[in-house]
């Protein structure tokens, strides 16, 4: 794997540091609920076909569960897998008092439905908060399994003490997995929110303007020196695997002189992400043992 450098540059978001943090809190949770109630936490994960990084993202996912005491399985179905078999499995999860947080690692192969099947999980077992009623929660400000994701950057924020109310926040990118509801999530924040994407006519016109820039659009190096305000925020969500590495969609060099805070690729929110995905599944445990 790609080593990463330590963060010494005040302007950079270590973003395992942070992750380190929420999973220290976890980890103490864990041993304490374990002990209070003698249940352990429980996460099921489901990867459908060979897509290299989603192999990569449940294995870390895993490792992570280790570190915080919580039990993890690993479902794996092939490339060619029916939609039924994985809505299958994920019913018989839905039913195992034992399993407490069920992922389902997107994407999925192209002939599958995934609003199909995230519909169909559990919405007390949804640690990724993909399921409508979770996704509706938060789009009315009751904010319970959020994608973990932008519950990462509401989680840094905080950490460096920067309210978003009457911010400028421009997201890029309008996926359900992170562009949609890290809008909704720093409007619910009082923010001043506006969502750009592939349609979008002068892109540069509206990253200029973002006190707090988030973008998730999966171009690498889309967001250049010129596009960003000085003193910008900048949330770098992109993931480009080329030639066994990953690149942001921020030009990391290029736009550093002029932020106050960047979130690297790799090292930002990625591990942030599992962290807060620990954070769920614990809650979840909680929720279904009746605290
Ligand atoms: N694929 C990319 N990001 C995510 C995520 O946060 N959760 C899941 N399940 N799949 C993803």
């Amino acid at each position: 794997m790609q080593e990463l450098p330590e963060v010494t540059d005040p302007r950079v978001i270590d973003g395992r540091k942070i992750a380190q943090g929420i999973e220290a809190e976890v980890k103490k949770e864990v041993d304490a609920f374990v002990k209070r109630r003698s249940i352990r936490p429980a996460l099921a994960t489901i990867l459908a076909g060979e897509h290299p990084p989603s192999k990569l993202y449940v294995k870390l996912k895993h490792w992570a569960c280790k570190r915080v005491g919580i039990v993890s399985e690993d479902h794996k179905f092939p490339q060619e897998t029916k939609q039924e078999e994985i809505i299958g499995l994920i019913e018989v999860l839905n039913k195992r008092p034992e399993i407490h947080g069920i992922l389902v690692q997107l994407p999925l192969p192209k002939h599958i439905d995934e609003r199909a099947v995230m519909m169909r999980i559990a919405p007390v077992k949804d640690v990724d908060g993909f399921n409508p009623l979770n996704m509706g929660k938060m789009l009315i400000g009751r904010e319970g399994f959020v994608p973990c994701t932008p519950k990462g950057i509401v989680r840094a924020l905080s950490e460096f003490n920067i309210d978003p109310q009457g911010k400028e926040v421009v997201v890029v990118g309008h996926s359900n997995v992170v562009g949609k509801p890290a809008a909704i999530m720093l409007l619910n924040r009082n923010a001043t929110v506006r969502v750009c994407h592939v349609y979008t006519k002068d892109l540069k016109s509206h990253t200029k303007e973002a006190d707090i820039l988030i973008v998730a659009a999966g171009v690498r190096g889309l967001i250049k020196a010129d596009m960003v305000k000085e003193g910008a925020i900048v949330f770098d969500v992109g993931i480009t695997w080329q030639d066994e590495r990953v690149y942001g969609d921020v030009d990391f060099d290029d736009v550093l002189p002029r932020v106050k805070l960047i979130s690297p690729v790799p090292g930002g929110v990625g591990p942030m992400t599992i962290a807060i995905l620990m954070e769920h599944t614990l809650a979840a445990a909680k929720m279904q043992a009746g605290e």
